[in-house]
């Protein structure tokens, strides 16, 4: 097993891609979007590994999400069958590199060779520790915060006290930090239903690389501008610290009262 290098403040502990751009990648070669798709689990397979080396602990990859029903069925059919050739033909190496594999959405729609392929992929990597990778599956943001309403409320969580340490407690990915940086490829400035909650402070990074695209070095690019953002997270920032402000400028004209 490769050495993870030691995590430091730069590199994001929890990084989020929306891995978009696999049919105009195919488009483009004047291949069918199901080989899009296909060259997207090969980027897919070096994009983890490069995770893992970089110290970052969690990855979390939109695969497929709860709109993309809406395509037509021979391409969804087409990326459920892809989602089993890929498993079975990367879990032996990611479970021998130390990822763990977890899953985002809602299972209980999808077919049940897909959902026990997911579930076994699961089960086979609970022990490993080094690179946590989320697979949101039939995912959307927004059911993920109706779920989690609804296990709160399950789980006898009173209305007054559901906070949202109590929600974030019932969301999909409760085990992860919320992500610190969230790529999209392909070009498309929007979120697309993916991670609503969990984003709210995580640094947004748009790129045109298509999907099949993305390699390490794209990622150290992604890593570069994540490393000169200034989080803030609603207080002033290192360039504001020790003005003031509007209420020590106040202060110092008054005649001292407090
Ligand atoms: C993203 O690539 C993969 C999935 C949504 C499954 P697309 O298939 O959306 O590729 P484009 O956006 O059409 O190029
Ligand atoms: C988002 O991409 C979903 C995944 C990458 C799985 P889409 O291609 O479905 O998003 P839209 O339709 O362009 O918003
Ligand atoms: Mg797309």
């Amino acid at each position: 097993m490769a050495v993870t290098s030691p995590h430091s403040e730069s590199v994001p502990r929890h990084v989020a891609i929306v891995m978009d751009g696999n049919g105009r990648w195919a488009r483009k070669r004047f291949m069918p979007r199901g080989l899009g798709h296909k060259a997207g689990v090969d980027a897919l397979v070096k994009v983890v590994q490069a995770s893992a080396d970089r110290g970052i602990g969690y990855l979390t990859v939109f695969a497929f999400s709860s709109e993309n029903w809406k395509r037509p069925e021979e391409e969804v059919s087409g990326l459920m069958s892809l989602l089993l050739v890929a498993l079975s033909k990367h879990l032996t190496k990611l479970k021998a590199d130390g990822v763990r594999i977890r899953i985002a959405g809602d299972l209980a729609n999808v077919s049940e060779k897909v959902r026990n392929a997911l579930l076994d992929a699961e089960a086979a990597t609970v022990g490993n520790a080094r690179l946590t990778l989320t697979v949101a599956f039939n995912y959307g943001g927004r059911w993920d915060i109706v779920q989690a309403c609804q296990r709160a409320i399950a789980a006898g969580v009173a209305a007054d006290k559901l906070d949202e340490a109590a929600l974030s407690r019932h969301m999909a990915m409760s085990y992860a930090p919320d992500p610190d940086l969230f790529i999209r490829t392909g070009g498309e400035v929007r979120l697309s239903n993916f991670l609503l909650w969990q984003s709210a402070y995580a640094e947004l990074v748009f790129t045109e690389c298509l999907w099949p695209d993305f390699d390490a070095d794209e990622l150290d690019r992604a890593l570069a501008v994540y490393a000169q953002r200034e989080r803030r997270f609603g207080d002033v920032g290192s360039s504001g610290q020790g003005e003031g402000g509007i209420g020590h400028a106040l202060s110092a004209s008054s005649s001292g009262n407090p």
